[in-house]
């Protein structure tokens, strides 16, 4: 049972629910009148993406991109893989990175630089979730949902080992759930 496996739940639907609402409207404001792609990071930012695209209530073309950093949590390399690379083309356009956590922020700091070359016309980030404490590279996101502290945090499209997605609240994983499963 997934539920067994939660020690405390961070942030409630309402809550996310709320904060995403608020985040829509600071978008739609910010972006007016202008070409805005949003760029969904698979597959944790799947919840969280399409809810506040939904609060975004102006125009806006959506595509995604999934990557996979090499090594595991531990081992931060930096080094990230393409696995899905976007169907269009950003080119002089606005793109929104939506991502679901900043943690080191060395995927982000990879995404940004790899978008960036593409001559975007703007490039910024929204995520839902930051793990301040851990930050190896100088990096924040334009928008964030919430702050939180050092935690493995799962739910909402977040996952450990590809479960946990479907909950609809963001918790905290026991750590008897994965303590067993770091050292290989
Ligand atoms: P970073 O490169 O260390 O910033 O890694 C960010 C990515 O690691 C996120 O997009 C998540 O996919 C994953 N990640 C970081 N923290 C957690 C967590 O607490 N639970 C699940 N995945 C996490
Ligand atoms: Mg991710």
């Amino acid at each position: 049972m997934e539920m067994d496996s939660i020690q405390e739940i961070l942030l409630t639907e309402s809550q996310i629910a709320a904060r995403v609402q608020q985040l829509g409207k600071e978008i739609s404001r910010d972006y007016q009148g202008k070409d805005l792609v949003l760029v969904g990071i698979l597959k944790g930012a799947i919840c969280f993406f399409s809810d506040l695209m939904r609060q975004v209530k102006i125009p806006v073309n959506i595509d995604f991109m999934a990557v996979s950093s090499y090594g595991s949590a531990s081992q931060t390399s930096g080094v990230v893989k393409i696995l899905k690379d976007l169907d269009m083309a950003i080119e002089g356009r606005h793109v929104l990175i939506v991502e679901d956590i900043v943690d080191t922020g060395l995927t982000l700091n990879y995404l940004k630089t790899n978008l960036l070359s593409r001559n975007p016309a703007s490039l910024k980030v929204v995520a839902l979730l930051d793990k301040p404490d851990r930050r190896l590279i100088d990096i924040h996101a334009d928008y964030l949902g919430f702050s939180i502290p050092d935690h493995f945090v799962v739910g909402y499209g977040i996952d450990y080992a590809e479960q946990y997605r479907s909950l609809p609240f963001v918790a905290i994983l026991d750590p008897a759930a994965y303590q067993s499963e770091v050292k290989e």
